[in-house]
């Protein structure tokens, strides 16, 4: 079993290039990769960049799908998902820029480019992986609590506990915490032929445990999971506290 977040990002990155090689994409058929931000997923963004810089995995024929990003804050904000992903990954890896899809929070008409997206991700078929990881309060991308389990891509209203977990990533002051932001859907989620959802720290032990022991409820958007044929958990010792 893994103990540390560390690991966790050791072996979803390795499982995530192992998968991508398997898969041996190609211009014609690429393979298509579902990404969450976060502080979880930070270790597992290095572990791919050395990978990548170890000549074991190339991004050339991945296209990518983020989960979410915020709304009313400009695409180049230090903590746009944009920006993060820019950072934390693209920046590093042989990904071409077409291939990366990001959703705009600042589009002036928001159904259209939820619809967009959705049509975008349609245009390939499916995702094969998505990695995703979890808030406090069980929502996955920003599937806030009494999400729809068959949402799609949407505008959702952050609730005030995402938005307190978040603003430590904003000068720990909430009032500059966007209040709205687009993401997929539940539904989208589970579309995916293959979900992997990292899980680390305690304070992530209740989602684990509503995740894996609860029913499939929409108050816990991760439950969702349990709907999948292809879903596993990756989680550290802290996280399984309440299993
Ligand atoms: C945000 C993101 C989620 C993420 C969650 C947990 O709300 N929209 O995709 O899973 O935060 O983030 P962290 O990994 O920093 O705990």
């Amino acid at each position: 079993p893994l103990q540390t977040s560390h690991e966790v990002g050791l072996w979803s990155a390795r499982y995530i290039v192992d998968t991508i090689n398997k898969f041996a994409p190609s211009a014609e058929r690429p393979f298509v990769l579902g990404l969450p931000t976060g502080g979880t997923p930070l270790n597992t963004y290095k572990q791919l960049i050395t990978l990548f810089n170890q000549g074991e995995v190339s991004f050339e024929h991945v296209v990518t799908f983020n989960m979410d990003e915020y709304c009313n804050i400009p695409a180049d904000h230090d903590q746009s998902y944009r920006t993060f992903m820019y950072e934390n990954f693209f920046k590093h890896i042989d990904i071409k820029e077409e291939n990366i899809n990001l959703l705009n929070g600042n589009a002036s008409d928001v159904d259209a480019e939820c619809k967009r997206y959705e049509d975008k991700i349609k245009s390939y078929g499916k995702i094969h992986l998505f990695m995703g990881g979890v808030g406090n309060d069980g929502h996955i991308a920003f599937n806030e609590p009494a999400s729809s389990l068959a949402s799609r891509t949407r505008i959702k209203t952050l609730t005030e506990d995402t938005r307190m977990a978040n603003s430590r990533f904003f000068d720990n002051d909430i009032n500059q915490v966007p209040k709205h932001a687009l993401t997929i859907g539940v539904g989208t989620l589970l579309d995916a032929e293959e979900i992997m959802i990292l899980v680390t720290g305690h304070n992530k032990a209740q989602a684990l445990q509503a995740a894996v022991e609860g029913s499939v409820n929409h108050l816990w958007t991760v439950s969702a999971l349990q709907l999948h044929p292809k879903a596993m958990i990756v989680c550290d010792a802290p996280s399984t506290a309440e299993l």
